[in-house]
């Protein structure tokens, strides 16, 4: 009888599996960079890696459909711009792989409402579009551990911002696992050590995001101009020390921050650089780091946007592959939870 050939038997060491995903709800900050997709592109030779864009999320909110599909294409283009190879990457949109909302219905029913009643970005977003408190957004922590779940990441690689997500993900899997058995992978959160957390220029208590005004955010797609003008204005203080110290200067640090996580240089060394200098220098010393940082990934952003038929290629590639993966957990929890098999 033949042997069965796994990673194991032939004395290959089976990699972890990674997961993450980004919304398609405007273009991505540096925040998002910094706090996730940077981490994605260092995790790919490691780990057995899938990245998706989170389009069934970003419904929750109300999108412009043509804005929404620009979006989508453009932040594919941009996963391959930061350098992830569709080779060794499964690359996917989340809509195109249905198992995700299969295996979300399955867990809203082991999903309790006060559990989704807690989550800060159920009540901030309803705070925000108090029009439009949908069911979509009250679950959204179910698909996205859904999304998690169906491939047994090991590993998610995400800002500080996904911690509460990434927990009930595991109280899920945790709860489902007590009833059936060991049928999922219970993941662990990935946090970048620096930048976890990148702050608005505008309002450095608050975090950078893609939804707030324009000069709050650097967008990866941010002209050479418009990133000198938005850190230009950054909100700073009036004492005229540079130092690293979150809770009295706040706007300073978030600055240092972005360049000590862009440059891979210590916090310390950064602060020490500026000794006897004044903000404008910081300032416009991390404008040349962020620009060196964007303008390779704009180029290849550029010339990935230009081959249509290749980034279609690589997408339907992604989504049979990530199917194939995600209809073996599915099955697995069809069965597990009594339906027939077909
Ligand atoms: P999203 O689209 O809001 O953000 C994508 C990633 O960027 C990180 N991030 C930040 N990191 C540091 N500083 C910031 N200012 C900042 N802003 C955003 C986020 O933490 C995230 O890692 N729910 C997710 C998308 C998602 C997902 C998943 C992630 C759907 N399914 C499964 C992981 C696994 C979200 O809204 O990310």
């Amino acid at each position: 009888m033949n042997q069965q050939i796994t990673p194991e038997s032939t004395g290959v060491e089976k990699k972890l599996r990674i997961l993450s995903g980004i919304q398609p709800s405007g273009t991505p900050t540096l925040g998002n960079y910094i706090g996730a997709m940077r981490n994605w592109k260092l995790l790919a030779d490691e780990y057995d890696c899938l990245y998706m864009i989170a389009d069934l999320h970003s419904i929750t909110v109300r999108q412009d459909p043509s804005k929404l599909r620009q979006q989508s294409i453009q932040l594919f283009a941009l996963l391959l711009a930061i350098g992830l190879d569709p080779e060794k990457n499964v690359l996917f949109f989340q809509s195109h792989v249905p198992q995700h909302t299969q295996l979300s219905w399955v867990l809203n029913c082991f999903t309790y409402m006060g559990e989704m009643s807690r989550m800060t970005q159920f009540k901030d977003k309803s705070a925000k579009h108090s029009d439009n408190i949908n069911c979509g957004l009250f679950t959204y922590p179910v698909l996205m551990a859904s999304d998690i779940l169906l491939y047994q990441a090991n590993l998610v690689p995400v800002g500080a911002d996904q911690t509460q997500h990434l927990e009930i993900c595991r109280d899920i899997a945790t709860r489902f696992n007590g009833i059936y058995g060991n049928v999922f992978t219970v993941p662990e959160g990935y946090y970048p050590k620096f930048g976890a957390r990148v702050m608005s220029l505008q309002d450095p208590a608050r975090k950078m995001s893609k939804s707030d005004p324009d000069d709050c955010f650097i967008s990866m797609l941010d002209s050479a101009d418009n990133i000198r003008r938005k850190i230009k204005r950054a909100v700073t203080d009036s004492d005229a020390e540079i130092r690293f110290d979150p809770e009295n200067k706040p706007g300073v640090s978030n600055l240092l921050a972005i360049q000590s996580a862009l440059t891979g240089d210590s916090l310390d060394s950064v602060v020490s650089s500026y000794e006897g200098k004044g903000y404008g220098v910081l300032k416009s010393t991390l404008t040349d780091v962020i620009i060196n940082t964007l303008s390779p990934i704009q180029n290849e952003f550029n010339r990935y946007m230009n081959d249509r038929a290749y980034l279609e290629n690589v997408w339907r590639n992604g989504a049979d592959h990530a199917s194939y993966l995600a209809n073996k957990t599915l099955s697995k929890v069809m069965k597990k939870v009594g339906f027939i098999a077909k």
